[in-house]
């Protein structure tokens, strides 16, 4: 049977790269009917410096935000990682899966240790291991990203098959990654050639998901843009980063192809689509954001949401941890 798993990490911002990569597709799953398992990823948080008070907040207003944008906590398990320690202790037997070699061709890591990567820190490095935990701890079949994870869950079908290999039982499920519709790699709105990012140290690069209306008209009205007007095609973006990066958004938010919204709006100025852009995501954004504020002005609700989705979360993982560690030839498993 399917079951869908994904994380995000409550570290800064929750941006329009995440809802449109990332949680609007968490929603329409959970709306499928198919069980879905959503995790706050706190544990992978801190492979980076986390201030303790500023991680708390952030893991809540990363919760108000899967609530706001349409995770209803009874039809979806919806907690945060390090309250059900069964994704550490299979991340254990998993980094003694996985191969250095594997590790160290992660973009992903090469890209946040920087220059000194002696520096950064051993989770950082193993960071993809735990990553695979918390996906097959569930025996997740589906997981939802947007494209900047592909190699991540590449390294997550390594693991289960080796696994299943080295031990020669078919246990763990070859986890399929649904990357899919048209902002799976939402760009920054300064430049079409980097992704959208919580990291960035220009605000104006993003629209996050707690932005008021003003700040995200204005936002989208001084996003980099080229001087054409829009072509009627989707070949014509070919070389267009920032143009293809708003049309993608448009579509994205619209629900709509790129090839309709182009078909209604080819041939129009930035100076004309820019305010529709800017029209339809305060449209869809405003409501999200409103609802997220109103969830953090009394936070016992999140905490007690995250309370018994990591009951939940924990009945389907320490089953599935147990059988692994059975498997592996610990003593004592009950
Ligand atoms: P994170 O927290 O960086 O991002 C959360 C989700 O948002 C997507 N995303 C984007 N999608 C489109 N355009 C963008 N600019 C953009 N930026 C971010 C990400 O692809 C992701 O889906 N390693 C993960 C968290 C994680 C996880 C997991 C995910 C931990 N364990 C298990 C799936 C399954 C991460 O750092 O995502």
């Amino acid at each position: 049977t399917p079951r869908v798993f994904s994380g995000i990490q409550p570290s800064g911002n929750l941006h329009l790269g995440n809802y449109l990569g990332a949680l609007k597709r968490f929603v329409e799953m959970q709306n499928e009917g198919i069980e879905t398992v959503y995790c706050m990823v706190d544990l992978h948080a801190i492979t980076v410096w986390q201030d303790p008070e500023e991680l708390r907040r952030a893991t809540r207003e990363l919760c108000a935000g899967f609530i706001a944008s349409g995770i209803d906590p009874k039809k979806s398990i919806l907690f945060n990682q390090s309250q059900v320690p069964e994704h550490t202790q299979l991340a254990w037997i998993f980094n003694c899966v996985a191969r250095m070699g594997w590790m160290q061709r992660m973009t992903q890591f090469k890209d946040k240790a920087g220059k000194n990567a002696q520096n950064a820190s051993l989770g950082l490095f193993a960071y993809p291991a735990l990553m695979a935990a918390d996906i097959l701890v569930y025996h997740a079949t589906h997981v939802p990203v947007g494209e900047d994870q592909k190699q991540h869950l590449e390294l997550t079908r390594d693991i289960a098959m080796k696994f299943n290999h080295d031990y020669g039982i078919d246990f763990f499920p070859i986890t399929e990654p649904v990357i899919e519709g048209a902002a799976t790699r939402v760009m920054s709105l300064r430049d079409g050639a980097k992704k959208m990012s919580k990291s960035d140290a220009s605000d104006a690069s993003r629209l996050n998901m707690t932005d008021d209306a003003d700040t995200i008209a204005r936002k989208i009205r001084k996003a980099k843009t080229d001087p054409d007007a829009l072509p009627s095609e989707p070949k014509g973006l070919d070389d267009r980063p920032e143009a293809r990066n708003l049309v993608n958004i448009y579509a994205a938010l619209a629900d709509q192809s790129v090839e309709a919204v182009l078909r209604e709006s080819g041939g129009r100025q930035f100076s004309e689509f820019k305010p529709m852009l800017a029209e339809l995501a305060v449209e869809k954004l405003s409501p999200i954001s409103a609802e997220m504020s109103r969830l953090m002005q009394d936070t016992s609700e999140i905490d007690s949401i995250l309370a018994q989705g990591a009951g939940r979360a924990r009945a389907i993982a320490a089953p599935i941890l147990r059988r692994t560690y059975e498997i592996a030839g610990m003593v004592g498993v009950t």
